[in-house]
């Protein structure tokens, strides 16, 4: 059943390619975002004053990620919060909110419950789910799912994946509606989106340089992942997959926030993993990469591949192909999936089933 992989995990990791294509591919015809699945018509679109995007752990962080790409794409305002919060905040929301619930089991306890109080106040519910017929699915209004497949393992991955890639193909159907876009533009857009599973199937190839650095910090005590927008998204999902599997003490944080706490921590030998993939802010965290370079850190760098300048600040690189910002974490979260799978691996730890966690979390 694992298909000739020891974990599940792994196995779902390699089936990133294909369940991004099958989530993306039936949804592009003629070089457009067409989302017959949902009722959403482009006049109530357009009544949308703000988006509230609601979920929990891995999929709270593709709404992470969701808030810069809608911001930036559509100029509407995005709230993200995660479920348990969300619950409990008296949040100002109503008939003019597009509410999005991100799962992808469609049962987790209090995102069903974030789900039925935004019911109440009013607002438009699209749910992005991967099980069918799941009771999330059931009580939106509308429902995008992810085509991922079962996802077996605990630690989430190719749910990720799929989930930011219906995440883009909403951001575009939107921009679309609305106006948001030139025809070249979308253009390059949408064939940007059809380029993520080769590029992911490219990364996946190149497994051995992963394994062989996470051979030299398996052992470590604490790891620190650093990154701006999109990066500081990515790094959000990469701190909590290599906490959850390996037991290794991990945050991230927003780079420009180091030298307002966390940098107190860094000392000799303290791993930094620097997520440096957004152009616009790539001198940034070039600072803050010698920042924590001058303390003693030993930094892995993930860069873009033309941004061969930041080796001469970084123990090691991994490059990622170029994509439009908001595209990035599709890229930069694979070679953080497998880090953290190997720094598990090769620690003894229980992959699929670490300690303490459930796959479908039902109780409060
Ligand atoms: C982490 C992980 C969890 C889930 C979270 C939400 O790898 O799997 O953080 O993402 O429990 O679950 P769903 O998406 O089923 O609502």
């Amino acid at each position: 059943e694992k298909g000739g992989f020891e974990h599940f995990m792994m196995k779902e990791i390699c089936e990133q390619p294909k369940a991004v294509r099958d989530t993306i591919t039936p949804r592009i015809r003629n070089g457009r975002v067409v989302l017959d699945d949902i009722t959403l018509t482009p006049e109530q679109l357009r009544r949308f004053t703000k988006i509230c995007i609601v979920a929990c752990g891995t999929a709270y962080h593709v709404g992470v990620v969701a808030k810069y790409a809608f911001e930036e794409l559509l100029r509407i305002p995005v709230e993200v919060d995660v479920a348990s919060e969300f619950r409990y905040r008296t949040p100002i929301i109503g008939e003019n909110t597009l509410m999005i619930i991100i799962s992808q089991s469609g049962e987790t306890a209090d995102t069903l419950a974030a789900l039925r109080e935004a019911k109440r106040a009013g607002c438009r519910v699209l749910s992005i789910v991967n099980v069918v017929g799941s009771t999330i699915a059931n009580e939106s209004d509308d429902v995008l799912y992810t085509w991922a497949g079962p996802e077996i393992s605990v630690a989430s991955t190719k749910a990720y994946s799929t989930q930011l890639a219906v995440i883009y193909l909403l951001a575009l159907y939107i921009g679309e509606q609305l106006g948001c876009f030139s025809a070249e533009q979308i253009d390059t857009y949408i064939a940007e989106l059809e380029r993520i599973p080769d590029q992911i199937e490219t990364m996946l190839a190149h497994k051995e340089d992963i394994q062989f650095f996470a051979s030299k910090y398996f052992n470590a005590g604490d790891m620190y992942f650093i990154g701006r927008n999109v990066d500081y998204a990515a790094s959000l999902e990469a701190s909590l997959k290599l906490k959850e599997i390996s037991y290794i003490h991990s945050e991230a944080y927003a780079a420009g926030e180091l030298k307002h706490g966390p940098i107190s921590l860094i000392e000799d030998g303290t791993l930094v993993i620097a997520l440096a993939t957004d152009s616009r802010l790539f001198d940034k965290m070039m600072s803050n990469i010698k920042e924590v370079k001058a303390r003693g850190a030993a930094v892995l760098g993930l860069a873009t591949e033309d941004k061969t300048e930041i080796e001469s600040q970084t123990d090691m690189v991994f490059y990622i192909p170029k994509t439009s910002t908001f595209m990035l974490p599709s890229l930069s979260v694979i070679p953080m999936q497998l880090f953290a799978y190997y720094v598990a691996s090769m620690k003894g730890c229980d992959i699929d089933k670490p300690r303490n966690l459930a796959k479908s979390v039902t109780v409060e």
